[in-house]
């Protein structure tokens, strides 16, 4: 295979960020855009290639594709990436990859039967920075992580509905809890949370909770705190994720390292910090898919559902009063 041939599910913002990014790998193309919004696939397909469709199953019988992207909000992933594993297609599905998990293992039972390959958008994972991170702590004992994500609220309906988006902990702030597993290389076991809406309440439509607080419990003993919040309306915030080793703290920001303590110049440089480099999951999937290597793509579907798994079980545990084990745990 010289070339790869790649069909989208959904047209959105995030999207569009991927067809932008493949413009620049040489051997994919797009050939098919579907969105439930004639408008939104018209657009794309007029700035980036392809056929426009409303109704995937129409642009799964008719298009060739080797690949298919499904970009749509977290509770709409129904058949599609059953019916696309069954035919063959290598899947990229964003995160949070589904907001129910019986449907997330079925996906994953038809992704394995198939022997497709799979990506998930947890692209924070191939920034330099966290791949030094991830080398550093292999082989040292991380006793406890904090994190912390408080930023905006994005303007897209479906997010501030709790059915629909899983609320921002498994939305966005899933990228801070996948980085813990990855950067550590251990799973969290049980989760305990609270959650509440303190001050956003006249927000139009909020059924969300603005203060969500996890605490997680690994494998390996480590103990991890998360809180976030969407309560930077107006802009700014806070995004961080803390490692507390013996007599070292190392810290991750917007691709960040930082180091406090004892001296880590293998890890961040004389400076004790280094910026992180732009990383380009589009063009690790299509190189993937033209080696026939899963192991160049940084997050597999199985991989991105676990993290999925971390969040939906805090959301069962703010519900219940009680810690609960993921259930891939
Ligand atoms: N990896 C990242 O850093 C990152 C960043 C932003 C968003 N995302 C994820 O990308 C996904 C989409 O987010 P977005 O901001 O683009 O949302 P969006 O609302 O802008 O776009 C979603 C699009 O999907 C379409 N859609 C919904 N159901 C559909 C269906 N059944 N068939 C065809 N089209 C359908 C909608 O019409 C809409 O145009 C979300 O899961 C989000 O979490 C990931």
């Amino acid at each position: 295979m010289s070339e790869v041939k790649i069909g989208f599910i959904g047209a959105g913002g995030n999207a569009r960020g991927h067809m932008t990014r493949l413009g620049d790998v040489e051997q994919a193309r797009i050939v098919a855009i579907c969105d439930l919004s004639e408008d939104a696939a018209g657009s794309a397909v007029e700035e980036f290639g392809g056929a426009a469709f409303a109704d995937y199953h129409a642009m799964l019988d008719e298009v060739e594709m080797d690949a298919l992207y499904i970009s749509i909000p977290p509770f709409a992933h129904t058949d599609a990436e059953i019916l696309a594993a069954q035919a063959g297609l290598h899947l990229f599905v964003e995160k949070p990859v589904v907001v129910e998990m019986d449907r997330g293992l079925e996906i994953l039972d038809a992704i394995r039967a198939a022997g497709v390959l799979s990506s998930v958008g947890y692209q924070l994972r191939l920034m330099d920075t966290s791949q030094r991170i991830r080398a550093y702590l292999a082989d040292r004992t991380v006793a406890m992580i904090s994190s912390h994500r408080w930023g905006g609220f994005p303007g897209v309906p479906w997010w501030r509905v709790m059915d629909q988006s899983g609320g921002q902990l498994h939305e966005q702030t899933t990228h801070q809890v996948d980085l813990m597993r990855y950067l550590t290389g251990h799973e969290v076991v049980e989760v305990y949370a609270h959650y509440d809406l303190l001050a956003m309440g006249d927000v139009e439509g909020i059924a969300i909770p603005d203060s969500q607080a996890a605490m997680f419990t690994f494998d390996n003993g480590t103990i991890a705190t998360v809180t976030t919040s969407p309560m930077m309306m107006q802009g700014g915030g806070k995004s961080d994720l803390n490692f507390l080793l013996r007599d070292q703290i190392v810290g991750w920001s917007a691709g960040q390292v930082s180091v406090m303590g004892l001296e880590a110049p293998d890890l961040a440089g004389e400076a004790q910090e280094m910026p992180g480099a732009p990383a380009h999951i589009d063009e690790a999937f299509v190189r993937a898919i033209l080696a026939g290597d899963q192991s160049l793509i940084p997050c597999s579907y199985e991989d991105g559902l676990r993290t999925a798994d971390v969040t939906l079980a805090a959301n069962a545990s703010s519900r219940a009063g009680e810690p609960v084990r993921p259930k891939m745990a």
